[in-house]
């Protein structure tokens, strides 16, 4: 090929791979297949191969380009990298507005609301347009010269969609579901596994080798701008993120411009509840005035800027002293290692036992009695033991040693091959019917209120309860005798008893414990035959015909309902009137349902008078349709309610079909 004729190949298949990783990984929308993408990869660097004195450092060939470096240089910011102030409370939260209108002399201030990413905070240098310079925080003055790492993150553009010269700051962070994947790594070479994604991220930023960085997929989200250049500057945050995003960089969605305090902590609340939700560690929420020139005038201290605030969730991760280990067994008889600890506040509340999971893990991490371990407890999962501070050991720490017999029955405890967990194999160990019990009523499944594992056990311990269809021949003469058993208490116990009969069956079908069988597979079990009866009498033919349940399930679920006593249990059970029906909606297949929602991309825009836009895309998800938040030419309807504003304009100038309410609920009826 001529040189000429190279070139602008070569510029046309750089702007496709950075319009396409734009879809990708900022946008979420990929319109092209792995395939295709990787064919013009390949094409784009065999031409630079012919034509070296071609490669630009913005191409996407040199997102892995570097050699590694002897150290990282040291960067000197143009403007400081400030830290926040926090607010661990509503009030501290309600004296930071309360200062900025007084200082402000102003009644009210508009606010913009973002997620505080656990990440590391990085700076990073555009000009013209290109991606010149990525640099660590550091200590706010100097940080580190880290561009060959940070251009290995694919959100990142190394080159904007305009030719600006800029600055912006942002959070660099690990996905959980990347976290995960590189511990499950480790753990197969027999390395120390990292403790959080936080460490994570900030092991791979600080590779001297880019190679090794890009092994770990980054992630990134811009929120700020240092300096620009070369086009209007903004005059709110709010328009400054919304600039970065048009540029190509990535925003998080997730943020709100509201008016006043009291929608914040509406935010922060949300969040609170949510964050769990994310595919990535949150700390807290970030509330920074959105007026850009009322920022000026409030100003920084040597710290922190006075217009901006981190409303800090309780820490979730905490360090403390490993005193015991207990051992507990499951309901499939499984042995769990439960760590005894000195007591640490998490997430807002007193953790004093965690999991340490199983034999290989305490071996692993290097446990031993007596180490300062980090516990974590995040949201509903169970506190866990994630790792060991190793520098404060003092040398009386004590190896810990596997007992080889079942505490609750003592028969020999075994290890089955393939798995990680010892095991009681006994089936008539106590331990297992109980906890077996406590499944049953757990909130995934029956989800009977009161009946927590405390009363479980002494239902179980005075020979009330055997199994889960006794539960339902309790009589209030029987509890009442219990510990902390009020006449009231019992009430509502008998009711919430009384009130899980009606629940749809896949409640109780993953009450039961099946081996394989969790909550997803019980469901899908429930919509695919409808009812408990048609569940047992099916092969293991009829079970693996079922899409997403594969051989071994099949197997497990068979063996299960031949057992006699099964069957007496959900003869009892349903003599006793539990529901053995499945009574949620019926479910829809993506692109094969008769919806004319189905297999198609909707945008919605404006406000629904009949139901929250939350509501509106949960009805097309479950009609098979995919709900997006911004209008392209692959959007097939964008529902326009009052007031839709810039999506409806360019869906117009798209010609992309605009749907009204009348018509949106016309076609969700079909
Ligand atoms: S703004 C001067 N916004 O939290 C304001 N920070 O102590 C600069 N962080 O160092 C920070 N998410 O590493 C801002 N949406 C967000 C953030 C965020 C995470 C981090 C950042 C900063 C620290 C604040």
């Amino acid at each position: 090929m001529e040189r000429k004729e190279a070139e602008q190949r070569i510029e046309a298949l750089r702007r496709e791979i950075h319009e396409h990783d734009h879809r990708y990984h900022v946008l979420n929308q990929p319109v092209i297949s792995d395939q295709e993408y990787d064919a013009m990869m390949r094409e784009l660097l065999g031409l630079e191969q012919e034509h070296p004195e071609l490669v630009t450092p913005d191409s996407p060939s040199q997102r892995v380009g570097g050699e590694p470096l002897p150290y990282f240089e040291k960067v000197r910011h143009t403007q400081p990298m400030l830290s926040l102030a926090n607010a661990f409370n509503f009030e501290e939260l309600q004296e930071f507005d309360r200062r900025i209108r007084r200082l402000a002399e102003v009644d009210g201030v508009d606010y913009v609301c973002e997620l505080k990413i656990d990440g590391l905070a990085v700076s990073i240098r555009y000009e013209e347009g290109v991606m010149v310079r990525g640099a660590t925080r550091g200590d706010g003055t100097t940080g580190e010269n880290i561009t060959q790492n940070l251009k290995t993150i694919r959100s990142l553009p190394l080159r904007l969609r305009d030719a600006v010269t800029l600055e912006v700051r942002g959070e660099a962070f690990l996905p959980r579901k990347e976290f995960e994947r590189i511990n499950r790594q480790k753990e197969s070479r027999g390395e120390t596994l990292f403790a959080n994604p936080r460490n994570a991220a900030a092991g791979a930023l600080r590779q001297l080798d880019p190679k090794l960085t890009a092994e770990r997929a980054l992630d990134i989200f811009l929120y700020g701008i240092g300096e620009i250049h070369g086009t209007e500057t903004p005059g709110t945050h709010t328009e400054s993120l919304d600039l970065l995003s048009r540029l190509g960089l990535k925003v998080n969605p997730d943020r709100v411009t509201v008016k006043g305090i009291d929608d914040v902590m509406q935010f922060i609340d949300h969040w609170r509840e949510h964050r769990e939700e994310l595919g990535y560690d949150i700390d807290g929420i970030v509330i920074k005035v959105d007026d850009l020139e009322l920022r000026e005038r409030l100003g920084t201290t040597a710290k922190s800027p006075r217009w901006a605030i981190a409303y800090k969730f309780p820490a979730e991760e905490g360090v403390t002293v490993l005193r015991g280990v207990e051992i507990k067994v499951g309901r499939t008889g499984a042995v769990t290692p439960t760590a005894l600890l000195d007591p640490v506040i998490l997430a807002g509340t007193t953790v004093q036992r965690a999991t340490l999971h199983n034999e290989d893990f305490i071996r692993e991490k290097e446990i031993l009695l007596g180490d300062h371990v980090i516990v974590k407890k995040a949201g509903d999962i169970i506190p866990e033991v994630v790792g060991v501070v190793q520098e404060r050991r003092t040398g009386e720490e004590k190896p810990y040693q596997m007992p080889t017999e079942c505490p609750e029955c003592g028969s020999e405890l075994v290890r089955l091959e393939g798995e990680v967990a010892l095991r009681c194999i006994n089936p008539q160990c106590p331990a297992q019917t109980r906890e077996g019990i406590i499944h049953f009523v757990s909130r995934g499944a029956m989800n009977i209120e009161g009946l927590g594992e405390k009363v479980v056990t002494q239902l179980f311990n005075a020979d009330l309860v055997r199994g889960p269809a006794d539960l339902y021949d309790l009589k209030a003469e029987d509890l009442l005798p219990l510990e902390r058993m009020g006449k009231k208490s019992v009430e509502n116990l008998l009711a919430a008893i009384e009130e899980s009969k009606q629940n749809s069956v896949e409640k109780l079908i993953f009450g039961l414990g099946i081996r394989f069988v969790g909550a997803k597979g019980a469901l899908i079990l429930a919509q695919h035959f409808g009812g408990m009866e048609a569940i047992m009498a099916a092969d293991r033919e009829e079970l693996e015909a079922v899409d997403e349940i594969g051989p071994k399930m099949a197997e497990s679920i068979e063996t299960y309902f031949d057992k006699p006593e099964v069957k007496e249990t959900l003869r009892r059970l349903e003599a006793a009137g539990v529901n053995m029906m499945y009574k949620g909606p019926a479910p829809v297949q993506r692109g094969d349902s008769d919806s004319p929602f189905a297999g198609k991309t909707v945008v919605l825009t404006g406000t629904l008078e009949s139901m929250s836009r939350k509501e509106a895309a949960d009805r097309i998800e479950a009609q098979g349709g995919k709900v997006t938040g911004s209008v392209s030419k692959n959007t097939d309807y964008v529902i326009a309610g009052e007031k839709a504003g810039s999506k409806l304009k360019k869906a117009r100038d798209l010609g992309v079909d605009v749907v009204d309410e009348q018509a949106f609920l016309a076609m969700l009826e079909g």
